[in-house]
C-alpha cells in the first residue's frame, strides 16, 4: 500500500480525479500542458507559470542530431515502443544524474521529457518511412505540432484539440503497472530518463497499453453491427476476453470512455463517420446484458483507437501516444517518490527446494 496525492479513482461511481479535479472538467476546460503542470506540481498554474512552462517545453522539443542519428540506426521493422524506450533512455547519456536533489535539475528533466518524447515518436515514424524527421514548429501548440511532425502537414484545429483532450485523458491513472515500474525505478535514485524508459517498457505489453490496437482488430473481425451479439456469445463461450472491456478499478463505464466516445462523435460529424463506430456501439449495447452484471463495461481503450484511427494515426503508434501522455503522470510519481523516498523491496515467500547437495554432472 502506498500513499499518493496525485490521482483518485472512484470505480463504483465512475469518477476520476487528478489532484482533486474531475477528469470531465479537465478534459472540457484544460490543456494537456496545463494538466501536466497540475499533476507534477500539484496546483493549477497561474497564467505566468503556464506561459513560462509552455515556452520552456517549446524550446526543448528538438532532439540532438546524435539522438536522431541513433534512431536512424534502429530497424524500420522494430516496434515504435521499443524505439521510444531506447531513445528516452539515451537522454540519460546527455544529462548527468548526480544532481537529482537539485530542484533546477528536476524542473529541466521534466521539461525535456515532456518536450522530447513526442519528437521521438514522430521522428521514428518518419525515419521508418524513409523520411528525415522534420523540425518542430514554434508557431504551433504542443498537440498541433506533434500532429504536424507526425504527418508532415498541418492538421485541422479540431483534430489538434481532440488529440490534446486524448492526452489529458491518458495522463494519469494511479498505480497501474507502468507507474509502479516508474516508482520502483525512481526509488533507486537513478536518473529520470531511466525512470521513464522503464515505464515505457512496461506500458508496451498488450495487457497494459496495447489493448486499443486489439479493439480495432476485433471490430474489423466482427465486420458489421448485426454480428456483434453472435461474436460476443462465441467469444464468451470460449472464455475469451473482449478487448476494451473490463477494468480492475471501474465497475461501471470508464469515465474516459464516455468522453472519448463524445470526441469520436465530434470527429465523425466533421470528417465523416467510420463504419467501425456502428459496430462498436452495437457491441457495447449487446455487452450490457452479457457482461454488465459482472461489472464489465467499456474502458478507456474501447473508443480511443477509433479516435486515433480517424486522426489518421497508424495502429502501432497508439501505445507510443499513450506514453506521450502518461509521461506527465510518471513524472508526477517520480517527484512524489523522491519527496519521501524509500527503496522498493517487496517481501517474498520462498517456495523452492531447500538445502540441496550439489551433484557432479555424471550423477544428474
Ligand atoms: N471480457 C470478458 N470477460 C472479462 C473481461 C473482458 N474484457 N474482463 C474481465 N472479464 C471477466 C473474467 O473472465 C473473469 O471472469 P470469471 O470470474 O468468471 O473468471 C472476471 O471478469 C474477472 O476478470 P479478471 O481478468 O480477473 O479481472 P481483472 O481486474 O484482473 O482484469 C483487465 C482487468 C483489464 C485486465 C481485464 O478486464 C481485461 O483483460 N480486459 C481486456 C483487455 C483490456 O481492455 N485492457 C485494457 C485495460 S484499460
Amino acid at each position: 500500500m502506498t500513499n499518493s496525492s496525485i490521482c483518485e479513482i472512484d470505480g463504483v461511481k465512475g469518477n476520476l480525479y487528478y489532484r482533486g479535479y474531475p477528469i470531465k472538467q479537465l478534459a472540457a476546460k484544460s490543456s494537456f500542458l496545463e494538466t501536466v503542470f497540475l499533476l507534477i506540481w500539484g496546483e493549477l498554474p497561474t497564467q505566468k507559470e503556464l506561459t513560462e512552462f509552455e515556452k520552456e517545453v517549446q524550446m526543448h522539443r528538438r532532439l540532438s542530431f546524435r539522438v536522431r542519428d541513433m534512431m536512424k540506426c534502429f530497424p524500420a521493422s522494430g516496434h515504435p515502443m521499443d524505439a521510444l524506450q531506447s531513445s528516452a533512455a539515451s537522454l540519460g547519456l546527455f544529462y548527468s544524474r548526480r544532481v537529482i536533489d537539485d530542484p533546477k535539475y528536476v524542473y529541466n528533466a521534466v521539461i525535456r521529457l515532456i518536450a522530447k518524447i513526442p519528437t521521438m515518436v514522430a521522428g521514428f515514424q518518419l525515419i521508418r518511412k524513409g523520411h528525415d524527421p522534420i523540425q518542430p514548429r514554434d508557431d504551433l501548440s504542443y498537440s498541433s505540432n506533434f500532429l504536424y511532425m507526425l504527418t508532415e502537414r498541418e492538421q485541422d484545429p479540431l483534430a489538434a484539440r481532440v488529440f490534446d483532450k486524448c492526452l489529458i485523458l491518458h495522463a494519469e491513472h494511479s498505480l497501474n503497472a507502468s507507474t509502479f515500474s516508474a516508482r520502483v525505478t525512481a526509488s533507486t535514485l537513478t536518473d529520470p530518463y531511466a525512470v521513464i524508459a522503464s515505464a515505457v517498457g512496461t506500458l508496451a505489453g498488450p495487457l497494459h497499453g496495447g489493448a486499443n490496437e486489439d479493439v480495432i482488430a476485433m471490430l474489423e473481425e466482427i465486420g458489421s453491427p448485426e454480428n456483434a451479439g453472435a461474436f460476443l456469445d462465441d467469444a464468451l463461450t470460449q472464455k475469451k476476453k473482449i478487448m476494451g472491456f473490463g477494468h480492475r478499478e471501474y465497475k461501471v463505464k470508464d469515465p474516459r470512455a464516455e468522453i472519448l466516445q463524445e470526441l469520436a462523435e465530434e470527429l465523425f460529424a466533421r470528417f465523416g463517420k467510420d463504419k467501425m463506430y456502428d459496430i462498436a456501439k452495437s457491441l457495447e449495447s449487446e455487452a450490457i446484458s452479457r457482461l454488465g452484471p459482472k461489472g464489465i463495461y467499456p474502458n478507456v481503450d474501447f473508443y480511443s483507437g477509433l479516435v486515433y484511427k480517424k486522426l489518421g494515426i497508424p495502429k502501432d503508434l497508439f501505445t507510443p501516444i499513450f506514453a506521450i501522455s502518461r509521461v506527465g503522470g510518471w513524472l508526477a510519481h517520480w517527484r512524489e517518490q523522491l519527496g519521501a523516498n524509500r527503496i522498493y523491496r517487496p517481501s517474498q515467500i520462498y517456495t523452492g527446494s531447500k538445502n540441496r547437495d550439489w551433484l557432479p554432472l555424471e550423477n544428474r
